[in-house]
């Protein structure tokens, strides 16, 4: 009886350590408050200009800023961050800079499609926007930036486009990034909220095309697809960001989680939630102790390679979704534990910029084979944090 008894308190003292406490110990609030900070600092600096905040290096402390420009795919992220810190602080200075910052970005959505980044674009902006003020305005302006989306679909293939500027160049005719999953929420919300239901379809042809096409076995997703635009046969799955074909460039993964876990949730398809489950195990499988993968899982020189914050910032907060979703309560716990080991590594001295920049984040890499944007402060890295921190608050 009495052994009986020991190992039941055992059991529970170890399952409470594993989940539930772990949680716990994390202060979300404290974290957000944080970001709160960031952001003012940020605004100090910089005033309601009409350039974007997008990386701070390494070695320096103020953020460099980048027009609005329709080639410039990060233009959406500042703007979506002032949303989540108004979502969260209700400040209604905070919502000012936001309408601002989002507004610049209307020009944008008057011009033919210039790459599949008009997702990113308009939906972290105007797709917040939209959700924290439902302002018609803002609803017409995505619906019309999903239907210039759309005209990048191509049927024969099943995808949308990513760079039309890349066809000739690289000889890539119809190339697909892994990126792309994350511009069809747009389309599944432009679907639903008065947009042409095709849209829908489109969406869904674009998933399950990219599902057959864009992975190995083991659930590592390549980089880019390159189909023939007239037979629409795949010619070939190269990288661009990554270290190497055959690798897992740690960000493409991130986005593949998080645009399977978007597709599971719109349209309840259990193949996505199946195929979510495998490319986020490998991923899980596979990253270090402090849950943030290096820049790629098979970059030579790990441990002496850059790590990707922005990776572990993404995948929690699709985690922190998937979770939700599951119907594997397991799996579920799983997943948002796991979460919240990124969110704590992410929120520690080794990852927060702190006093030292206005950024909420270090230890990004946007493009290491160009050299460009390593081991840096990245907006998009901030906007999936500040997301993932949103997300576990409203779980509690
Ligand atoms: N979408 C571009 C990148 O992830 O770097």
């Amino acid at each position: 009886m009495k052994i009986l008894i020991l190992s039941l308190l055992a059991l529970i003292i170890m399952t409470s350590c594993s989940t539930g406490k772990q949680e716990e110990s994390f202060d979300v609030n404290r974290a957000l408050k944080y970001c709160d900070t960031q952001v003012k600092r940020t605004l100090a600096e910089i005033g309601d200009t009409v350039m974007m905040p997008r990386n701070i290096m390494d070695s320096l402390s103020h953020w460099s800023l980048v027009p609005v420009e329709i080639s410039e795919w990060t233009a959406g992220f500042w703007p979506g961050i002032l949303w989540y810190d108004y979502e969260n602080t209700k400040d209604e200075k905070i919502k000012e800079h936001a309408i601002h910052y989002t507004e610049l970005l209307a020009p944008l959505t008057k011009l033919p499609a210039y790459d599949h980044d008009l997702g990113f674009q308009i939906f972290c902006s105007y797709g917040n926007a939209w959700r924290l003020t439902g302002k018609e305005e803002y609803r017409q302006i995505i619906l019309n930036a999903a239907d210039t989306l759309a005209t990048l679909f191509n049927s024969k293939v099943g995808t949308i486009l990513s760079w039309p500027r890349e066809i000739e160049p690289r000889n890539w005719p119809h190339n697909v990034i892994m990126d792309n999953m994350i511009n069809l929420e747009m389309l599944f919300w432009a679907a639903k909220n008065g947009g042409n239901r095709n849209l829908y379809h489109i969406a869904v042809e674009h998933a399950v095309t990219t599902m057959k096409n864009h992975f190995r076995e083991d659930g590592s997703g390549y980089h880019v697809a390159v189909y023939d635009t007239i037979t629409g046969r795949l010619i070939k799955t190269v990288t661009h960001q990554g270290y190497a074909d055959e690798t897992m460039w740690a960000r493409g993964q991130a986005w593949a989680i998080y645009g399977y876990t978007l597709v599971y949730r719109e349209t309840k398809d259990v193949r996505f939630l199946r195929f979510t489950e495998k490319i986020t195990d490998i991923y899980l499988q596979r990253l270090p102790e402090d849950f943030v993968p290096y820049w790629d899982f098979d970059a030579p020189n790990i441990p002496d390679e850059p790590k990707d914050a922005s990776s572990a910032a993404i995948v929690a907060s699709a985690l922190l979704e998937l979770s939700g979703l599951e119907d594997n309560k397991e799996k579920a716990a799983e997943y948002k534990t796991a979460a919240v080991k990124m969110l704590k590594s992410l929120s520690s001295a080794g990852y927060q910029s702190r006093e030292s920049k206005p950024s909420f984040l270090l230890h990004s890499t946007g493009h290491m084979p160009n050299g460009s944007e390593v081991d840096a402060s990245i907006n998009y890295a901030d906007y999936y944090y500040i997301e993932a921190l949103i997300r576990l608050k409203s779980m509690r």
